[in-house]
This record gives C-alpha cells, structure tokens and sequence, in this order.
C-alpha cells in the first residue's frame, strides 16, 4: 500500500471512495460535511435528522455516487466530539475506514485530513493508522483473499500545511512499517522462527537498515558465562542466540544518555519442567514479542536518525522440558556473578534478561528499558489494556510515561516498594526465580530483573497483556500489537 498527498480539490480527486470524519454534535453537519451536504441537496442533513448520521465513534455512512464529486463512494465516518480529537482517535477511524474498504475489494481511497490537529502530527497518525491497519495474519492461507488497498491519498491541507504535513507523513510510515515488522516477527510459529532463525532476521534488517549487528551463538554464549541464559537453552534442541543491534548516530548529542533496549525472544514457552497446561500454549510462540519490539524500534531509529546512541540486545532461546531441561531447585551462576535458585522453570523469561542486561551495561548502556511478555499476572491486573511499567529510576520512568502518552500508548506505572524485594531473596542462593510472597507476581518479576540492572537506571515493561490482541478490531487485526514501539521511539528522538 503506498500513501500520497494530494493537494488538488477533494471534489475533483477520482477515487473509489472518499473519507471524511464526522465529529458528534448536536448538528455534525458543520464545515466540511455541511459543504459536501450542499453537493448531495441535503441529504447528510436529512440523515442526521433521522438519527442515522450521529459522528458517533467510528459509525460508518457509505454513500454510493455522491453529487458534487468524481469519487464513486463518499464514507463518512463518526470521530467522536471535536474537543476529544486526538491522533489516538485518527490512527483508530482512519484505520477502520481502512479494513472496511478493503473488506469491500476496493483498491484505492482518499482520506481528508479533519485539520483539527498540527498537520504533522495529524499527516503522521494517519499513515500510522492506515499502516498498521493493514497489516494480515494470512501469511500462511493459500487461499489469501486478495483484498489490497494499493493507494491511500491523503487530502484536504491547505497548501501551507503541506511541507509539515509530509514530514508527519514520512514519520508515520517508518514507524507504522517497523511496528509491522516487530508483528510479523511475533507472528511467527516457533516452528518457522527458532532464536537462529531470530537473528538471521535481525541480521538482514539491519544490514538493510544501515544498523551494525553481532551475532552471539551458543559457544560465545558459554564463554561469556551467560548461565542464567543457558539454565533456559539448555532444555531445547535449538540453540540460543543473543542478537545485538547497535545504532550510532553520525553527530551524538553532547551528554545524551546511550540507550539499551533488551528484549525478552523466547520463540516458545512451553514453561519447561514446570510445564504449562496444554489448553492455550500454542499462544506462547508469542513469548519473542520484548525482542521483536526493540528489533522493530530499532529499525525505525535507523531511518528517523536521532542524535542518541541505541544498543539492543536480544536474548533469544526456547524454552522446552527436555533430558537436559534444568530442573525446579537448580542453582545457576549468572553472567554478573550473582547465584540463582530456579524454583520454577516457567519464570524463565527473566533469567534470559538477566544475562542480557549485564552483557548491556558491558556495551556501555547508560540506561535500560526491557520489555517482555513477563508474567501472566500483568494480565490479573491490568488486563489487555495497559502495559505494566516498573522502573528504578522516576525521572527516567517519567520521561517514558510522556512518551508513552504522546504516542497514544497505554502505560500504567506499578510499584517497586523493597517490601516486593523481599519476596525473591533466595533460601540456598542469592535469588530465587519466584516470589516466595503470595501475589504479586509481576512486581517480583521486575524487581529480580532489576537485581541485574542494578544503579544503572532500568524500565520494565511488562506487555504479556498487550502484545497480542485476542480478538480482532475494526482498525487491528486480531493476533500481534506491536504495543511499546512507538512509545520507545518517541523517547529516544525527545533526547
Ligand atoms: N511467558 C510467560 C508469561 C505469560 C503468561 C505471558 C501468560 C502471557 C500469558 C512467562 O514466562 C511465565 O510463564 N510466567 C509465569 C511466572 C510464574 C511461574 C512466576 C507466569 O506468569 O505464570
Ligand atoms: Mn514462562
Ligand atoms: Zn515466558
């Protein structure tokens, strides 16, 4: 799908349909929809008055040869009240415009900007959302439906509005292509993506992206003494990887932090000896998804050039119940030294980042944000609607709760009281994998990952519950979010 500007007259764009926003009032027939309701001789208005043309929040209109324009189709689309416009709602609206075209086989459409927001950042949430919008999950359907929209036109800036307007426009697209990249990764089967088919990946985007990649395999990994990584890898026929993806700016900001983003990539967790229950395990292929975000962000970083250092580092294994699997009550060293008693091997996903983390502070991060599918009681506590943010340092956590608020992400910062650290101090080691306590399982999970962070500032992003989308929306397919990379994104380019 390739998405233009188009400064000509909507009136006179030929296309099979085009968009405009409704907002909700006690009169939506105001500017530009009471201008195309003269074309149409009061038809808008006769709906409105009959209750079916509300702006209601993402009510679909579709008018069939519209007076007044050459477009085939004219699809009004409810966007809520005028004051509670946001990019949040564009992404939304426009990317359900989007699916339900598509839907309808048609090929092309134009878009006209609603010019309530600054044009970039408007031009900027309109290809996010048409992006990922149009992002499928039927990669593996022989029987595709070959339903393409080829061409997006986004209309209606006023000449002036343009230049910005491309900028937004140009932004949106990179980001919006690598949050796609990130879901396609987490897609994936674990049969067609093991950690070396992981790294094989992220080699070519970043060879592709212009981004400085190495490869750790499993020998380099033993000579690093990664233990706690390999206490995981250990279990599996396939060997494990750590994928480490460096971006250097060609001018760095004088005193701008170097950013880590360590990303948990088990490409299936089948929870080990501590083994899952069979009902619903096939969605642990989705275990990768911390790696595939600062994989995908990284991507984006490379094309929108930030002055700021950024180093990922991707451990990536299965995690599997085989002759060799560690077993509960196991004691590992990890890389940094520290011991750790592994009473449960399901609570793998922070011994991996454990080793990543202090190989990530031996590249010479100043800072670290991880993100991982941690913990199931994310799910118990904010469910599939926020992130669970954990952080050690509150200016750093501050400063990425802005962020997360300025892409239109859902955060919501959790406690890291010492009374939570408490819970994981270890009865024959130094730490233990569980929380001892009753409840509490993500905030135990955070603080043994920060055990490894240690004064180096560190944010935990817990997104078990946001990475993947249990059922489809009229603007997102069902499967795969690529939830926390505009977020990132936004953070490193406000350095
Ligand atoms: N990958 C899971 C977390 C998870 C669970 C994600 C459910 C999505 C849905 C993680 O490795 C895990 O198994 N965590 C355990 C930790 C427990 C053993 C302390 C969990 O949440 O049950
Ligand atoms: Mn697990
Ligand atoms: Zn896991």
């Amino acid at each position: 799908m390739q998405i233009i500007m188009e400064t000509k007259p909507y009136a006179s764009l030929e296309t099979e349909a085009i968009v405009t926003p409704v907002f909700e009032a006690d009169n939506p027939i105001q500017g530009r929809v009471a201008e195309l309701d003269q074309n149409l001789g009061g038809l808008l208005k006769r709906l409105a008055n009959a209750g079916e043309l509300t702006g209601k929040s993402l009510e679909f209109t579709l008018l069939h040869a519209p007076g007044g324009l050459k477009a085939a189709r004219l699809l009004l689309v409810g966007a809520g009240k005028r004051e509670q416009f946001s990019a949040a709602v564009l992404r939304k609206i426009a990317g359900a415009a989007l699916r339900s075209l598509k839907n309808k086989s048609l090929k092309n459409m134009a878009f006209l900007a609603a010019g309530v927001l600054p044009p970039a950042e408007e031009a900027q949430a309109f290809a996010e959302g048409m992006i990922t919008a149009d992002f499928e999950t039927d990669k593996y359907k022989t029987d595709k439906k070959e339903k393409r929209v080829e061409t997006v036109t986004l209309a209606g800036f006023p000449e002036s509005e343009i230049r910005a307007a491309e900028k937004g426009l140009a932004a949106g697209k990179v980001i919006a292509e690598s949050q796609n990249f990130t879901r396609d990764l987490v897609n994936e089967p674990s049969n067609k993506l093991t950690p070396r088919i992981l790294a094989e990946k992220a080699e070519a985007m970043a060879k592709e992206a212009g981004l400085a990649v190495d490869i750790l395999d499993e020998k380099k990994i033993a000579e690093l003494k990664m233990g706690a990584l390999l206490s995981v890898a250990q279990g599996s026929a396939e060997p494990p990887r750590v994928i480490v993806v460096t971006y250097t700016p060609a001018n760095p900001k004088p005193g701008a932090p170097v950013i880590g983003l360590v990303g948990k990539a088990v490409t299936f967790d089948t929870g080990g000896i501590s083994i899952k229950p069979a009902d619903g395990m096939e969605k642990m292929k989705y275990d990768m998804a911390g790696g595939a975000t600062m994989l995908g962000a990284i991507r984006a970083l490379a094309a929108l050039k930030p002055q700021v250092k950024v180093i990922c580092v991707v451990p990536s294994t299965e995690n599997m119940p085989g002759g060799r699997a560690q077993k509960p009550g196991d004691i590992q060293t990890a890389m940094s030294g520290k011991t750790i008693e592994v009473l449960n091997t399901d609570a793998e996903g922070r011994l991996i980042l454990a080793d990543a983390i202090t190989y990530a502070k031996q590249l010479g991060v100043t800072h670290i944000v991880d993100a991982a599918t941690l913990t199931g009681a994310i799910v118990v506590a904010l469910a599939n609607v926020n992130v669970g943010v954990f952080g050690s340092n509150q200016e750093f956590t501050d400063k990425l709760l802005a962020s997360a608020k300025a892409a239109g992400e859902k955060m919501w910062q959790m406690p890291m009281d010492d009374e939570y650290r408490e819970f994981i101090k270890g009865s024959f080691a130094d730490i233990q994998n569980i929380g001892s306590g009753k409840g509490g399982g993500s905030i135990t999970g955070a603080w043994f990952i920060r055990e490894f962070a240690g004064d180096t500032p560190w944010i935990h992003l817990d997104i078990a519950g946001t990475a993947w989308n249990d059922d489809a929306k009229p603007w997102l397919a069902k499967g795969p979010t690529g939830v926390a990379l505009r977020t990132l994104v936004h953070m490193v380019q406000t350095y």
